[in-house]
């Protein structure tokens, strides 16, 4: 049967495979809660303008509580027939109050309808990865805080750099999602203004009051452009590109756990609620959970090129394309809302093996750059000369096949006799060095650590 909401032109109902292409109660179901907000917004607002008639509005307000809490209760049938959220809501409400239902929508189209649902919608989403992500933040600094003086290799290209200590290591990570909590919370601030009163894409010869809705609802004001209200995503889009960033970040975290979880660096062990096994082989602790985030980065980017791709080339204003908004949006915040979980749990409950940590931050010639360091300081050597002599160092040490430390100092001072032994050469000791602001010594970190607390987990 043709849709009430607009049948009135037609005589032949929709074919089958009509309906199904067009149909997205499948998924924007998850709105209801959004359009009923919205719906009761709009209809105190023709009521107190005098629009519709108070006992109308009243029947109207109470007939959508109680399609509310069909729905919150499950007894709500959903009907592929009536195409999407706001027809099945509008539909009920008719079979709940009968005609005065259709005074509902005077004012308004589903284009407006839509588009604050979805704002609604992703606020809250908004808001959800934020708590999620400060979760994680708080995971991170804690581990920060245990293993504040915990030396490990630093690397560039993979291979041994410099030691660092895992604390730092764990802030890094905490910055990178400060910032993508600060994107999103932009997001939030650019989303939140009201299309409701923009109707389907020219506004409205009634007499509204678009401030009166917009407030209701928690919105900042009412958009400035109908056409633009209706017809643009790009809230939609920059919530996908700040949750492809964030994923980004939690996927080099996800590798490193992969690397750091593995027999030959063993850096950290996974508690047994994040570790899976292997059906043959009995020895295996599996990262599954780290690879499963890495691999799920696949799927937030897909969605972010998808919708950029759903929206470029339409004409204003709106058009059925946009329909296919809700997918991309839904999945993406539901599998970061549950990468940013997993990670928190899996960081909560690691073990940092301090030990191997420690035999690891030698490794590697990791001190060749305090060797270099010391000759500048002490002998007054231009640092390109030291690093040439700090080579040729390394050099003897790997020809002998031993680490920096095991040089004597008659080796260093077959190289450069000047070389007193006020040079010390150990992973810990270089890294407490390393104390300039931002850098790695232990005191730097926990101070960097109650600084964290204070910029992301305050409220
Ligand atoms: N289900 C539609 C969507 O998500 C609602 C808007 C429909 N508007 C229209 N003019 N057909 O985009």
């Amino acid at each position: 049967a043709r849709s009430s909401m607009w049948g009135g032109r037609f005589s032949g109902g929709p074919a089958a495979i009509m309906e199904q292409i067009n149909a997205s109660i499948d998924f924007d179901r998850r709105l209801y809660r959004q359009d009923i907000a919205g719906s009761k917004a709009h209809c105190r607002m023709l009521i107190e303008t005098g629009i519709i008639d108070r006992a109308d509005g009243e029947a109207i307000l109470n007939g959508l509580d109680q399609v509310l809490q069909e729905i919150v209760e499950g007894r709500f049938v959903f009907k592929t027939a009536l195409e999407d959220i706001h027809m099945n809501v509008e539909s009920r409400l008719r079979e709940i109050i009968g005609p005065a239902a259709g005074r509902l929508h005077t004012a308004r189209s589903r284009n407006d309808q839509v588009a604050t649902d979805f704002r609604l919608w992703t606020r809250d989403a908004i808001d959800d990865l934020d708590r999620a992500a400060a979760a994680l933040q708080q995971a991170l600094i804690a581990q920060a805080e245990a293993h504040a003086d915990a030396v490990m290799p630093g690397f560039t290209h993979l291979q041994s750099a410099q030691p660092v200590t895992f604390g730092h290591h764990m802030l890094a990570y905490v910055e990178m999602l400060g910032r993508d909590r600060g994107r999103l919370r932009d997001a939030r601030a650019r989303l939140n203004e009201c299309p409701l009163g923009s109707a389907a894409l020219a506004g409205t010869g009634f007499p509204i009051d678009r401030a009166m809705t917009a407030a209701a609802l928690g919105f900042d004001r009412p958009t400035a452009n109908s056409l633009d209200a209706v017809s643009d995503r790009d809230f939609a889009i920059e919530l996908l590109a700040a949750a492809s960033l964030c994923v980004m970040h939690l996927s080099r975290l996800a590798e490193e756990m992969v690397i750091w979880t593995s027999a030959q660096f063993g850096f950290v062990r996974l508690s047994d609620g994040f570790s899976t096994g292997s059906s043959i082989m009995p020895q295996k602790r599996n990262p599954d959970a780290a690879e499963l985030i890495r691999a799920k980065t696949g799927r937030v980017y897909g969605n972010l090129t998808g919708l950029l791709t759903v929206m470029k080339g339409l004409p204003l204003a709106y058009s059925k394309d946009m329909q296919e908004d809700k997918e991309p949006v839904f999945e993406t915040v539901d599998t970061l809302m549950l990468c940013l979980a997993a990670m928190t749990g899996m960081v909560s409950e690691m073990t940092v093996n301090r030990d191997r940590l420690a035999a690891a931050a030698g490794a590697g010639f990791s001190t060749a750059t305090d060797i270099a360091d010391w000759l500048v300081r002490a002998l007054g050597m231009p640092f390109r000369d030291a690093h040439h002599v700090t080579g040729a160092i390394v050099r003897l040490a790997e020809d002998r096949g031993v680490g920096l430390e095991d040089l004597s100092l008659a080796d260093l001072q077959s190289v450069e006799p000047r070389i007193t032994a006020g040079l010390r050469l150990d992973p810990t000791g270089s890294a407490a060095s390393r104390a300039s602001q931002g850098g790695t010594a232990p005191d730097r970190v926990r101070a960097a650590c109650s600084d964290a607390r204070a910029r992301f987990l305050t409220p």
